[in-house]
């Protein structure tokens, strides 16, 4: 298994706080924020790690985690030159992940649960992990059946069909760098991740487990807040890096 942590975007949202720097180098509480993801995959047992990083910052990304010798891992560094969506990460990062499997998580998203069964047990298909809250509209959302058998899944949603929404972090076989290739752009002009699960989920290849601990997108100046209160309180003895 192969991991990947994209960690590009302009982060306007947090203007001006990310005018000179990349979001996920911000600080949340003791560490920089990409040490959370980071750290999620390496718990994970993930060591060979494809950093996808936006031009402006590529330098700082590099002196700031090197090669990955020091936290045991190999770090590989790529480009996405313009922010065009979460699923070009697996156009960028095909050479890296080769004939693997390959798990994904956005370098803005903080976990408190370990996901390494999830990993290690990962056969084929999909899989990805959702929580419960309170503001859907801003998320991938996706909605069950009376068996909790997820039917649909959509990116946000105007009008959201549940309260669940997709969190960032996904695993796929090898089957998402071809499905990644045939992906038509959306109404935004993005390579969308809830397109690659609806491939996914029409051919009947999409689980969806529950994350059942904390977890933060810190996009915003309240969720980075939130981060924040989260890494102090109870990420402290979960981190190996
Ligand atoms: C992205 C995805 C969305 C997902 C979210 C999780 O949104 O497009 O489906 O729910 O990450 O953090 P973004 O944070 O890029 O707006």
């Amino acid at each position: 298994m192969k991991g990947i942590v994209l960690s590009g975007g302009s982060a306007t949202r947090l203007r001006p706080c990310t005018k000179v720097t990349s979001k996920q180098l911000l600080p949340v509480y003791n560490r920089p924020m990409i040490y959370y993801p980071l750290n999620t995959l390496i718990k994970a047992g993930i060591k060979d790690i494809l950093i996808i990083v936006s031009p402006e910052q590529a330098g700082h990304y590099l002196n700031l985690l090197g090669s990955g010798k020091e936290m045991g891992v190999k770090f590989t560094y790529e480009i996405q030159d313009k922010p065009e969506g979460l699923a070009q990460a697996f156009l960028i990062g095909q050479n890296f992940i080769d004939e693997d499997s390959v798990c994904m998580i956005l370098g803005d998203n903080i976990f408190e649960d370990d996901f390494s069964e999830d990993i290690k047990n990962f056969e084929s298909g999909a899989k990805v992990f959702a929580k419960e809250v309170s503001d859907p509209k801003r998320f991938g959302v996706v909605e069950f059946d009376e068996n909790k058998k997820a039917i649909s899944i959509e990116e946000k949603p105007q009008n959201p069909k549940s309260n669940y929404c997709v969190t960032g972090l996904y695993v796929y076989d090898n089957k998402v760098v071809d499905i990644a290739r045939n992906l038509k752009p959306s109404p935004r002009g993005e390579l969308e991740i809830t397109d690659v699960n609806k491939i996914y989920l029409e051919k009947g290849e999409l689980d969806v487990a529950m994350v059942s601990g904390a977890w933060v997108d810190a996009g915003t100046f309240d969720s980075l807040l939130e981060a924040q209160i989260l890494a102090k309180n109870k990420l402290q003895d979960k981190m190996v890096i």
